[in-house]
């Protein structure tokens, strides 16, 4: 990480006050925030997922209008930006430190709105061409409404880009998984140091691993996710077990089109 971001990730976890998000919520996103780019530039597969979305974006006809939804410090719409310049893109993410860092890296594409709202305070519109919904469902109250209202944001014919975290997050076997890799790549005293500036991640990955344990997060199997989202209304093209088999990768559309 570089040194001003890191001294920025500081800055942010000393000095803002608690905000409404965080307040009541079980992780600390804010917390999270200030590390959370590590994953982007340390786990590999976060970055697969990354790139997954990226190939996606390239494959389909370019989408007029995005959601990005819980979109954390804005990594999705950042390919969406740089894939798509000419898409209207709305950034909707409730943590304040989630979204300043956002913002950031968001600077300067006058084609981006940011939304400080949760989602289930939104009015599903109904005209978007893509929606993307990464690792943000299962920590929204109300997920299988909230799955019917990501189906309702959509225009007919529109894609739906889903990704949720579904099964209990080992945070052991992902800190063996994570500084193995460091190690290899980096050696041990560069793994070490890496794994000091992230222990905010494993801090929080531990807070939602106990809100799903306590029934607060919520977690699926592959096949009920793949039948809440039929039930939505919306048709499946794509579903796969991603990041290492704790969560599930659906590509959906909605039926219809708009002639
Ligand atoms: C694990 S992060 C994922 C961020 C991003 N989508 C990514 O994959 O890099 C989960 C995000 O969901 C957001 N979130 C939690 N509850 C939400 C809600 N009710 N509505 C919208 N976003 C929410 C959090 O603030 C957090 O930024």
């Amino acid at each position: 990480m570089p040194s001003d971001a890191l001294a920025g990730a500081i800055a942010r976890l000393t000095s803002g006050r608690p905000n409404s998000a965080q307040a009541s919520a079980p992780t600390n996103w804010s917390a999270y925030a200030t590390a959370y780019d590590m994953l982007a530039e340390y786990n590999p597969a976060y970055q697969e997922l990354v790139q997954d979305f990226a190939a996606f974006l390239s494959a389909i006809e370019a989408p007029g209008l995005i959601y990005d939804i819980g979109g954390g410090t804005g990594n999705y719409t950042q390919v969406a930006v740089r894939s798509c310049p000419a898409s209207e893109i709305r950034f909707v993410e409730p943590d304040d430190g989630m979204m300043s860092a956002a913002r950031s890296k968001l600077a300067g594409h006058p084609n981006i709105t940011f939304d400080g709202r949760p989602f289930e305070a939104m009015d599903a519109a109904g005209t978007a061409d893509l929606v993307i919904c990464v690792h943000a469902l299962y920590a929204m109250p109300r997920p299988e409404q909230r799955l019917r209202d990501l189906a309702h944001l959509l225009r007919p014919g529109g894609w739906l880009y889903l990704i949720d975290l579904g099964r209990y997050l080992d945070v052991a076997e992902w800190r063996c998984y994570l500084f193995d890799h460091l190690k290899k790549e980096h050696g041990l005293f560069n793994a070490l140091r890496i794994a000091w500036h992230a222990r905010q991640i494993a801090r929080q990955n531990k807070a939602i691993l106990t809100a799903q344990k306590k029934g607060i997060y919520w977690t699926h199997s592959e096949a009920e996710f793949a039948s809440l989202v039929t039930s939505a209304g919306l048709q499946i093209h794509r579903q796969q077990p991603v990041y290492r088999g704790y969560s599930d990768l659906l590509i959906c559309s909605k039926p219809g089109s708009m002639e």
